[in-house]
């Protein structure tokens, strides 16, 4: 596969190549970055940063991975800036076509994402970390755990957007796009367990503040961009969402791959799965059921997958509930750029879909009804 297209799939021999890659030379400078984090020491990282940066000719000689890679490295130091309060390009300007040059050959924003920090990033010593503490550690497995997931996930519903909810593999597809959505409970669970609101509140939350490059603000790489919000799009998102969510979903679009973007192109517009179960059950939902008998089979899988979302982020809630309250914070909303008040309203509407595909998996058979009418 060219490595554009494994780019496009963001498949597994492609992240295990940008992780094992180190074009700038910059293993000993990104261990050494947490040093000098935990000192503050700004004209450190400027100084090592410009070292870093690769001049014309290297740059125009990096592979698709190389600038992955590159991207991923600079990143580290553009957000550890920021956290000590320094806009990264006003302090080096010359970074900003770099920048954009990367951004550009991998049809990526012009700064690092949360693919970078967490996939692309090593697992093992080579680690890039802000801070080098194990519950920073905890949080990018936990985030870089759901990705594969939610790619399968993600070409489930590209599947299903081509089978009526009539089909009897609908159901089956359904169910397996929930088992892909299971671990996304498993890293909640993990955070819970292993990352305190205090650490993530207090410090790690200020490196993934936005920067301003070329004249645009972009976010850190915050676990916010993991595409749930496209998985909803196609779930119910598409036609059933609200303002502020719909509002969130397109400020997300351009910090996803670009597969996942062209998913997104393709859904936006297209009636959501929940839609054309309601539309298959029409108005006599009786009738509707005799005449597909699998249609209640991909009511009742929509409504267990949806659950499983739920169960995500009733818990991603309580945790971002905690990190947010006011004597703990500071920053009123997330490195997203959105508030928990959108957390509850994301939840609330994910539960209004729930009901309506449970309503409809538990409407009464035509021989309840006539029971009911004897
Ligand atoms: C200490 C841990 C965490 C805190 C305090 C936290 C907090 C937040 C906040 C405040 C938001 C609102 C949007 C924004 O950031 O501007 C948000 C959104 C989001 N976060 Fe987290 N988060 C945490 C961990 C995670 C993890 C581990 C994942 C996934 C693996 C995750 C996935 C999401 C998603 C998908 C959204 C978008 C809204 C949604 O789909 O419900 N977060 N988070």
């Amino acid at each position: 596969m060219p490595l554009s297209a494994a780019l496009l799939h963001g498949n597994d021999i492609q992240v295990d190549r940008v992780r094992s890659i180190d074009p700038l030379g910059a293993d000993q400078a990104c261990l050494r970055l947490r040093e000098m984090n935990r000192a503050a020491d700004v004209p450190a990282l400027a100084t090592t940063m410009r070292a870093l940066l690769p001049d014309a000719q290297a740059l125009a000689g990096y592979d698709m991975d190389e600038c992955l890679a590159v991207m991923r490295d600079l990143g580290m130091f553009l957000g550890s800036l920021k956290r000590h309060e320094v806009e990264p390009l006003h302090l080096a300007p010359e970074a900003t076509p770099i920048l954009l040059e990367l951004g550009a050959r991998t049809d990526l924003i012009p700064r690092d994402t949360v693919h970078h920090y967490c996939t692309w990033n090593p697992t093992d010593a080579r680690r890039r970390m802000y801070t080098g503490e194990e519950q920073e550690n905890h949080l990018q497995t936990s985030v870089r755990l759901v990705f594969p997931h939610l790619r399968a996930g993600l070409e489930l519903c590209d599947l299903l957007g081509e089978l009526e909810p009539t089909d009897p593999k609908f159901a089956i597809l359904v169910d397996a796009l929930d088992r892909e959505l299971r671990p996304m409970v498993d890293s909640i669970d993990l955070v819970i367990d292993k990352v305190s609101p205090r650490f993530f509140a207090r410090t790690l939350r200020p490196y993934f503040e936005d920067i301003e490059v070329d004249g645009r603000r972009y976010l850190g790489p915050a676990a916010a961009q993991v595409p749930l919000w496209l998985i909803d799009e196609a779930v119910w998102a598409s036609d059933r969402s609200e303002p502020g969510y719909v509002d969130f979903l397109h400020h997300s679009v351009p910090y996803s791959l670009p597969r996942w973007r062209e998913l997104h192109e393709a859904w936006v517009a297209m009636p959501s799965m929940v839609t054309r179960l309601l539309q298959a059950y029409g108005d006599d939902h009786v009738a509707a059921e005799l005449s597909s008998p699998s249609l209640r089979a991909s009511a009742l899988a929509m409504s267990r997958m949806m659950r499983t979302i739920i169960v995500f982020r009733g818990r991603h809630l309580g945790i971002a509930r905690q990190a947010y309250q006011e004597d703990l914070r500071l920053y009123p909303t997330g490195s997203g750029g959105a508030s928990v008040d959108l957390l509850r309203e994301i939840i609330n509407l994910t539960k209004q879909n729930v009901q309506l595909a449970k309503s409809l998996g538990h409407a009464p058979t035509r021989g309840q009804v006539a029971q009911v009418g004897s």
